[in-house]
């Protein structure tokens, strides 16, 4: 057992669910909750319920996934309500915050002051509402958002961020969170507005935005490892990162831990394999932990080494 920490919440081992894919029914929260993983992460929640996209809105391709599902969720009073139906399965519960304005993430972060769950991750970088840019590209309005939420809440809040590519933006990004003492961060999101074209149809494969979708799996991993690896060298270290972005095994596990995670999220994989896939991977991280000889998480966490 490779027990670990987020924001002060004990994980039985690192490996859960990332917001978004089969998680926002009670049914689907249900499945996760007798699965291996050792949180439960809800569907990004906003004000209101909501359709979501046109369909088709997510794909399989050969190394990930394409999806442009525009939010479809119950509305956040509905994850509030399921919180204490998931409290018998003795894991920590993530609440997902999307909420379309200002007022909207204010209201719902207030609620969730008086809701069972352990952690709340403000999702600063959902590329799929049409008509709004990800807040994680805008500095000062993720500075002033952020001011706001943590003077409100409760709770231990993290911001999940979206890709970076340049170590200016992590820079003034890095500044923010840890000026407004953000709990832990989540990185990777899906690297926005990716295109993926049918050359046999000669035609997108979704049909929200003309086919420009978030990018996830085995195509983002570096880019992902890239995120954790910065953060761990920019934020205070009372800050803590979890891994997200192609993971699909336990050696991917492994190196984001090394990269300075000390937990991780599965997205792509979950939704192409199903519940399965937390017990196989933090098997097969066990193993891999064992066989390097190494007993705790701490053993590993940001030891990568230079050339
Ligand atoms: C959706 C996608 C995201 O990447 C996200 O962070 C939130 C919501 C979506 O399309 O539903």
């Amino acid at each position: 057992m490779l027990k670990t920490t987020v924001a002060g919440i004990e994980l039985e081992h690192p490996i859960f669910n990332a917001a978004g894919p089969l998680d926002a029914t009670l049914e689907e929260l249900t499945v996760l909750g007798e699965s291996h993983a050792a949180a439960i992460t809800m569907k990004s929640c906003t004000l209101e319920a909501r359709e979501g996209n046109p369909e088709p809105r997510y794909q399989d391709i050969p190394h990930g996934s394409l999806n442009s599902m525009g939010l479809p969720n119950l509305g956040y009073k509905k994850y509030i309500a399921f919180a204490p139906l998931l409290k018998k399965y003795n894991k920590p519960i993530i609440a997902s915050v999307s909420g379309l304005s200002l007022e909207d993430n204010l209201t719902i972060i207030q609620a969730l002051n008086d809701a069972p769950v352990d952690l709340i991750e403000f999702n600063l970088s959902c590329p799929n509402v049409i008509g709004k840019p990800q807040m994680g590209y805008d500095p000062e309005q993720t500075d002033d958002v952020l001011g706001k939420i943590m003077h409100i809440t409760k709770k231990p809040l993290g911001v999940k961020l979206p890709p970076y590519f340049d170590f200016v933006h992590f820079e003034q990004i890095a500044a923010i969170l840890n000026r407004n003492n953000v709990r832990f961060v989540t990185c990777i999101n899906a690297i926005g507005n990716a295109l993926v074209i049918d050359p046999e149809k000669e035609q997108v494969i979704i049909r929200p935005k003309n086919g420009f979708g978030g990018l996830g799996g085995a195509y983002v991993k570096p880019t992902a490892l890239a995120n954790v690896r910065k953060f761990s060298e920019l934020l205070n270290p009372t800050i803590d990162i979890v891994g997200v972005g192609g993971i699909s095994s336990g050696t991917d596990v492994f190196e984001f831990i090394l990269a300075g995670a000390t937990a991780v999220q599965i997205g792509t994989t979950f939704m192409k394999e199903k519940h399965g896939c937390f017990e196989r991977i933090e098997r097969e991280f066990n193993e891999l932990m064992a066989k390097k000889g190494y007993e705790t998480i701490e053993d590993v966490k940001g030891n990568l080494k230079t050339l």
